[in-house]
């Protein structure tokens, strides 16, 4: 394909896109690319150009990881149903995945997306605690249900009025106006704030004076989660702190929609007595299967151990005085 084909068959392609899917789709980059295969960190466009994925948040053991596309291959070939039946593969997926946890985690939830694992998480934490406010980081995204995107700023959506920048403000405030405190709700490396991993810990003081009002900590590992900040399998374990819930999503299924919460059996013991929970496509045959097999491989490839953070390099010092070398 020569460079004005390639150009006219772009145009076409967002003239297109924008015909069929108006305006509220944003393209990345302001030459936008058409990524027709991946594999591995590789992403290649219609004209054969290879670019090097340094940005993926999604595909995170490698793109098209055969693994993975086998284990979705074999079992779509098989049965794809639901949770109303039984099936094993969702139970070995929930077995494998709650061993990556504290042992205070005990069950899991499947949903497709990161938002519906955050918007049951809502649901949760209101049925719990008898609360409904929540408080969020500045620039917090946690989803696209009109729930989270209120509690999403980086949507640029007005905030609501008595907005407060900190922790105990915030609480304060709720206090004042007669709201209970439901959970708050945390990224654990605050990716749309900025990313922000130390020191480590930093998160403590936070969740303990939320938690002191009775509310929960729900952590949001749709982004660090599934080893993707390093040294870790979770984001929140660099703070020493175990969530009442976890939700995740993105890296859970390599691409296939795969997602869901842990949380502590009591909270929800207590959801279960007061709702039914049904997902049509959480947690069917053919996403527990690929779900199973991302596990697998962070583990073969010992992807954990490889992201982790080089250790502080300790300085040169003179062999006479012992002092560092700068
Ligand atoms: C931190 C965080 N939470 C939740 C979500 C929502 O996930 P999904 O797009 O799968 O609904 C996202 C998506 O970007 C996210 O970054």
């Amino acid at each position: 394909m020569s460079a004005t084909d390639e150009a006219i068959s772009t145009q076409d392609l967002i003239a297109r896109r924008s015909r069929l899917l108006g305006p509220a789709y944003r393209l990345f980059y302001d030459q936008p690319v058409q990524f027709v295969r991946g594999e591995g960190v590789w992403l290649y466009d219609a004209a054969g150009h290879r670019y090097l994925d340094a940005y993926n948040n999604v595909a995170s053991v490698g793109h098209c990881h055969p693994h993975v596309v086998q284990a979705i291959a074999r079992q779509a070939a098989v049965l794809n149903t639901h949770t109303r039946y039984l099936h094993e593969t969702v139970l070995d997926f929930a077995e494998k995945l709650l061993a990556t946890f504290p042992p205070q985690i005990g069950h899991v939830m499947f949903t497709c997306t990161g938002s519906e694992a955050n918007d049951l998480a809502l649901r949760v934490a209101r049925t719990c605690t008898g609360g409904t406010g929540f408080i969020v980081t500045a620039n917090a995204y946690h989803g696209v249900t009109s729930a989270l995107a209120e509690l999403s700023p980086s949507l640029g959506l007005p905030l609501p009025e008595g907005s407060h920048g900190h922790v105990s403000d915030a609480l304060e405030d709720m206090r004042k106006s007669g709201i209970r405190p439901a959970a708050i709700l945390v990224d654990t490396i605050f990716s749309s704030d900025g990313v922000f991993a130390d020191p480590p810990g930093f998160l403590r003081p936070a969740v303990e004076a939320v938690r002191k009002e009775g509310a929960l900590f729900i952590a949001d590992e749709v982004q660090p989660g599934f080893g993707r900040s390093g040294g870790k399998m979770w984001g929140f374990a660099r703070h020493g702190i175990v969530p009442d819930i976890v939700t995740m999503g993105k890296p859970m299924g390599n691409g296939h929609p795969v997602a869901g919460l842990a949380a502590r059996p009591e909270l929800l013991a207590e959801f279960g007595a007061r709702s039914r929970y049904f997902n049509t496509f959480g947690g069917n045959p053919v996403s527990a299967a690929a779900g199973i097999a991302v596990l697998e491989v962070i583990e073969s490839e010992g992807l954990i151990e490889n992201a982790r953070p080089p250790a502080p390099i300790s300085p040169i010092r003179c062999g006479n005085c012992r002092r560092a070398i700068p």
